[in-house]
């Protein structure tokens, strides 16, 4: 390539990119962007946003290995009780009234219950890393990697279950690794006294 028969396209090249990154530079420090909750983002917005977050996770789970077991009805039921205490609060579930929590939430957290099109790979990465910039928490920081399997196992048969089979299914879910740590620790401590009810 001859650099110097070039070289003025180079530089209006170089000279535009300046400016729009001036451009951009002046709208963020302006604080022109309405960042509330409660303001949705622009239908073009909201698609890069989308498509930025599906290929984001699409690719980060890629080396993810499912377990053989994900069918089995102990990992479903132990999903069951962990569901119905940490996401349900968000999440919802067949039968679940909406909260006041899940009401206000931008990016919305979907509806399990009504089917969702990521696959069991891309399921465990997004609850064991959570979502940058949504509500959506990195349970992997509390949570180890069977406990975030039996939450897929139990969110993959959660739209064929009606609010019955649901509430089911949550009643008997075996107490869950942190209540009977708690359970553990409680009595260590207290060890004379009755359990209270609250
Ligand atoms: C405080 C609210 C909140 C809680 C609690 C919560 N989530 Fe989420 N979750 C979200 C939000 C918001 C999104 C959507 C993020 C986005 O749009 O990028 C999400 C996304 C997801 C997705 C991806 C769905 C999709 O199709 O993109 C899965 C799977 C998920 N959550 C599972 C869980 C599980 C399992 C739990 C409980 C351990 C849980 N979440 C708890 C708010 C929450």
């Amino acid at each position: 390539m001859d650099l110097r028969r070039h070289l003025p396209s180079v530089t209006f090249v170089l000279i535009v990119l300046l400016v729009l990154a001036a451009f951009a530079g002046i709208l963020v420090y302006a604080g022109v962007y309405n960042i509330g909750a409660d303001a949705p983002h622009s239908r073009l917005m909201y698609n890069i946003l989308d498509e930025f977050r599906d290929r984001a996770i699409a690719t980060h789970s890629r080396d993810v290995r499912l377990p053989a077991d994900l069918n089995d009805p102990k990992r479903i039921a132990a999903g069951a009780g962990l569901y119905n205490e940490m996401c349900t609060g968000c999440h919802l579930g067949p039968g679940v009234e909406r909260s006041e929590l899940s009401q206000g939430l931008y990016p919305a957290a979907p509806e399990l219950a009504r089917g969702d099109d990521l696959s069991p790979a891309e399921q465990f990465w997004v609850i064991k890393h959570g979502v940058k910039l949504s509500a959506m928490p990195a349970w992997g920081r509390t949570h180890d990697d069977q406990l975030i399997w039996d939450m897929v196992a139990f969110i993959r048969q959660l739209p064929k279950m009606n609010a019955q089979q649901f509430q089911a299914a949550v009643a008997s879910a075996p107490e869950s690794h942190e209540e009977m740590m708690e359970h553990m620790s409680d009595e260590k401590h207290d060890t004379a006294s009755k359990p209270h009810s609250h």
